[in-house]
């Protein structure tokens, strides 16, 4: 074993954050539910630990095995998942739990390859559930442990270009301690999480200090080295509340792309934020004719991956019945049963 191994691993048999999709440290034959792992595994991607705790008890309650997710309806899943974001982890979850169904006997693949052709199960991830979930001597690496390994090494290859990465994976392989990969990449992940964090890390507290190049050459905060990234733009989007009786108009959204088949109110981008604008592009969008009111529900902001969001609804009357087929009315009581992003749901929280 590396000294880097032997320091990372003496630390984490300490300092191991409890979880609740893991047993703690030192127990190399014994490894959690792989189903477990995997569905931690895919809500931890660019999603902190604390958000998710209280996703995935919820989600182990109500789908405790590959087969209870494989058996519920894709609108149940996605309501499950509504608040996480990065919505296509959810779908990607429940199709894989079919194909594990149909194809693997009900039970998660363990090589790193039959793991990886289940629709989100990338690199990272496989490595991750098959080190943690079946013990596999594998190494991992993601933003946290990238970081990790450009300070301790002093790697100024900007680490999202492919040598960059490569460099990384291949320190991350070079250190795995036989028979402890899942410890090794956990406590790598809480190092990453607690102590080596992107701004201000506080060296004095770590097990790696008195190794870590960067930090002997004060680099430590300009490591990881990045390519320059660009701009991200800012869209406005104008939604219409229709409201008839006690039912709301929705939208299903399509089902590939962002936010695929969730549930808004009939929306559109636009290039100002008046009633009339909103008319304009609702008529062009859905072929609906409405009357804005003047006055607005409200403005609501959100940053997704690609672009800004600024939104802002208005109620608004339907002068002409609606027809496409992904329009619905929907009981103002039944609104949770929809699952929907932020802004939408932020919405819907003002009618009720
Ligand atoms: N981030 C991603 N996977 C993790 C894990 N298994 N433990 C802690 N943080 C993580």
């Amino acid at each position: 074993m590396t000294e880097f191994s032997s320091r990372i691993l003496a630390w984490y048999h300490q300092n191991a954050r409890s979880l609740p999709w893991r047993i703690p440290p030192g127990q190399a034959l014994r490894h959690p539910d792989p189903y477990a792992v995997w569905v931690s595994e895919i809500m931890l991607q660019q999603t902190r630990v604390e958000t998710v705790i209280p996703y995935f008890q919820r989600w182990m309650e109500q789908f405790p095995t590959v087969q209870a997710l494989a058996a519920a309806p894709e609108q149940t899943v996605l309501n499950a998942w509504e608040g996480l974001g990065y919505y296509s982890r959810a779908r990607n979850l429940h199709k894989s739990a079919k194909i594990i169904l149909g194809q693997h006997n009900g039970r998660l693949p363990d090589t790193l390859a039959a793991l990886r052709s289940l629709p989100g199960i990338g690199r990272y991830t496989a490595a991750a559930i098959a080190s943690i979930a079946f013990g596999q001597d594998v190494a991992t690496l993601d933003g946290n442990l990238r970081r990790v390994f450009s300070r301790v090494f002093n790697i100024s290859q900007p680490a999202d270009s492919p040598t960059g990465e490569e460099s990384l994976w291949a320190l991350a392989a070079g250190h795995v301690p036989p028979g402890q990969a899942g410890d090794y990449n956990q406590a790598l992940m809480d190092l990453g999480a607690s102590i080596c964090l992107p701004k201000k890390p506080p060296c004095l507290l770590c097990p790696l200090a008195e190794i870590c190049q960067a930090r002997a050459l004060g680099l430590q905060e300009q490591r990881p080295v990045l390519k320059p990234k660009a701009a991200v733009p800012h869209k406005l989007k104008l939604a219409a509340v229709i409201i008839r009786e006690n039912l709301v108009l929705l939208a299903q959204r399509p089902a590939t792309g962002l936010l695929a088949n969730l549930w808004e109110f009939p929306a559109a981008f636009a290039d100002e934020d008046s009633a009339l604008a909103l008319a304009a592009v609702i008529e062009t969008e859905y072929g609906l004719k409405i009357n804005p009111s003047k006055t607005s529900l409200g403005t609501f902001q959100h940053a997704y991956t690609h672009f800004k969001l600024t939104e802002t609804a208005y109620p608004s009357d339907l002068l002409e019945n609606p027809a496409a087929p992904n329009l619905h009315w929907v009981p103002l009581t039944a609104l949770d049963d929809y699952p929907m992003g932020k802004v939408d749901r932020l919405i819907a929280r003002k009618l009720t």
